[in-house]
């Protein structure tokens, strides 16, 4: 089964939805891939990122994570389907400014049952971003590269199969970015979770096994890359 499925996705925005934003995207991602989304700025990437994770289900066609529909689904089943599967990073890291490194990286705890491991998640999540020694910090006392690194581990906390991640180092200057993308590369053949990510940065396109450009609404072009 196909972590991410969409098959003829439309969305469109606006009261009488006249602005037609995704015309027809058919697109499905694996276990394991890593995938680069290219497309021109207002092209619909975070649109289409958005429907991927559950956050926006007023579209049409289809768009299933995991197997499930998520228009058919109820709020609560999305939201533990979308705690337990989808890791999401933004291209403003979007870290609470007032908690703690330890705090933000399990949120997400706060949004289903309680772990007993909590602890351990944290330290294991921020191990893996190279950021263990500054759990007591908070994210007014680091860098834009340590903001996000602390955002990658936050959506590592649940080991999540899917990392969805919108223009990660869109913020970041180049050499900063490299040292976030790096970080993937390496959670990537760890932890083999799925990544897509939606970037204007070339070096996206030379990591990932698979490259898709959106245009006109939908997939203009999807190149993978053979091994070796
Ligand atoms: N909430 C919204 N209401 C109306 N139009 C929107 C909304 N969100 C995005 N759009 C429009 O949809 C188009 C695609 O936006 P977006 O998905 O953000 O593109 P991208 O991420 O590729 O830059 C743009 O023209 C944008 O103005
Ligand atoms: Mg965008």
């Amino acid at each position: 089964m196909a972590l991410l499925e969409f098959a003829a996705l439309k969305k469109r925005y606006g009261p009488a939805g006249e602005v037609e934003v995704l015309r027809g995207v058919d697109l499905s991602v694996e276990q394991g891939e890593f995938v680069a989304i290219f497309g021109p700025s207002g092209s619909g990437k975070s649109t289409l990122l958005n429907v991927a994770a559950g956050l926006d289900t007023n579209y049409e066609g289809s768009a299933k994570l995991c197997g499930h529909e998520l228009r058919a689904m109820t709020d609560r089943a999305r939201t533990e389907l979308r705690r337990t599967t989808v890791g999401l990073v933004f291209q403003m890291f979007h870290l609470v400014p007032d908690w703690t490194v330890e705090a933000n990286v399990a949120l997400p705890s706060l949004f289903g049952p309680l772990e007993k491991d909590t602890a351990e998640r944290v330290r294991s999540a921020l191990d893996r971003v190279g950021m263990k020694d500054y759990a007591k910090r908070r994210p007014t006392e680091l860098s834009g590269g340590q903001r996000q690194r602390v955002a990658v581990a936050r959506a590592l906390f649940a080991a999540p199969p899917l990392m969805l991640c919108d223009e990660p180092t869109g913020a970041l200057d180049n050499e900063t970015g490299a040292s976030v993308l790096a970080v993937f590369k390496r959670v990537h053949e760890e932890t083999k979770s799925a990544f897509v990510v939606v970037t204007h940065d070339e070096r996206v396109a030379k990591m990932a096994g698979r490259v898709i450009t959106l245009g006109e609404g939908r997939v203009a072009r999807d190149e993978r890359k053979t091994e070796g």
